[in-house]
């Protein structure tokens, strides 16, 4: 029935879905066949190596830089890469090791210009997924290869996904989490508040408004404090699948061990019960890359 032949899968979409509604989040083992993993691991090395050289650019990963940089703006709708801040000799551009170990991410129009990630992002067991956990026109608005290399890879702070992609009303949000390695506590799985998708949406990152700061993009208010004992870690397997919630909060740790942690994930909202903000820091500006996934 499915690529990898395992035909517990649709049952286990469907125990997901249950799960994503009480908890806010989910997973499916063995989502994505060896075959698979494989595929997505190589085309996102294909990228390192043979495009993101031609761009001769190197774009520091993180809040403070992306704020005020118009490259990490216009890659909303195109293919952009980002490094790790510690990758960098001090005080230069200057890459200390091999770019596949250097780089923090690409992103984040994968699902619309890269045909193997296109094809990740809308088949059947996508397509399988969304209709679970009742989706009506659900929509990909971005996508990212987020590498969290040994040793560099950094944290990612706790945070609702539906800050950077707000719709009205805000619940009809979801990512889909695919891992292309082990994801452990060590390197730096995804941690998560359950029930935690029930709050409000607490903040956004939008399109800046305000004249007297260089900034492009900036936070609507300061963010939320939380305890360490509020998270539980969800490590899974390459292959493995992880459904979130747009409002669910959730972080992950820097990689500290020796191993990566190479992803892929997605995001997507219902165009059938919900609208996309126009001052959301992410627009289809350049390229038409908001896909739906039942038509493709
Ligand atoms: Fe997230």
């Amino acid at each position: 029935m499915y690529i990898n032949g395992n035909s517990d899968i649709a049952e286990n979409i469907r125990k997901a879905a249950e799960a994503f509604e009480r908890d806010g989040f989910a997973f499916v083992e063995n989502f994505l066949s060896d075959e698979e993993v494989e595929a997505l691991r190589q085309e996102s090395r294909r990228l390192i190596y043979e495009e993101s050289v031609k761009e001769r650019k190197h774009q520091i990963f993180g809040n403070e830089y992306n704020a005020k940089s118009e490259y990490f703006v216009q890659s909303g709708s195109k293919i952009g890469y980002f490094y790790e801040k510690k990758a960098f000799k001090e005080g230069t551009s200057e890459l200390n090791g091999p770019i596949d170990q250097s780089i923090a991410k690409i992103g984040h129009a994968l699902h619309a210009l890269n045909p193997v990630f296109k094809a990740a992002s809308t088949n059947k067991k996508i397509k399988d997924v969304f209709r679970a956990i009742k989706f009506n026109d659900p929509t990909i608005l971005q996508s990212m290869v987020i590498f969290k290399n040994p040793k560099v890879g950094g944290e990612y702070t706790p945070h609702q996904d539906g800050s950077f992609l707000t719709t009205d009303p805000p619940e009809h949000v979801a990512g889909i989490w695919l891992a292309l390695d082990d994801a452990t506590a060590e390197n730096g799985c995804l941690e998560f508040i359950p029930g935690s998708h029930r709050l409000p949406l607490l903040r956004r990152f939008v399109r800046s408004k305000s004249k007297s700061s260089d900034a492009l993009i900036e936070w609507t208010s300061p963010p939320n404090e939380y305890q360490d004992d509020q998270f539980v870690s969800v490590p899974v397997k390459r292959g493995d699948m992880v459904l979130i919630h747009g409002l669910v909060i959730h972080r992950s740790a820097a990689n500290q061990s020796n191993h990566a942690r190479w992803i892929y994930t997605f995001h997507v909202y219902d165009k059938g019960q919900s609208v996309y903000l126009n001052d959301n820091w992410l627009q289809p500006e350049i390229n038409d890359t908001f896909i739906p996934i039942f038509a493709n």
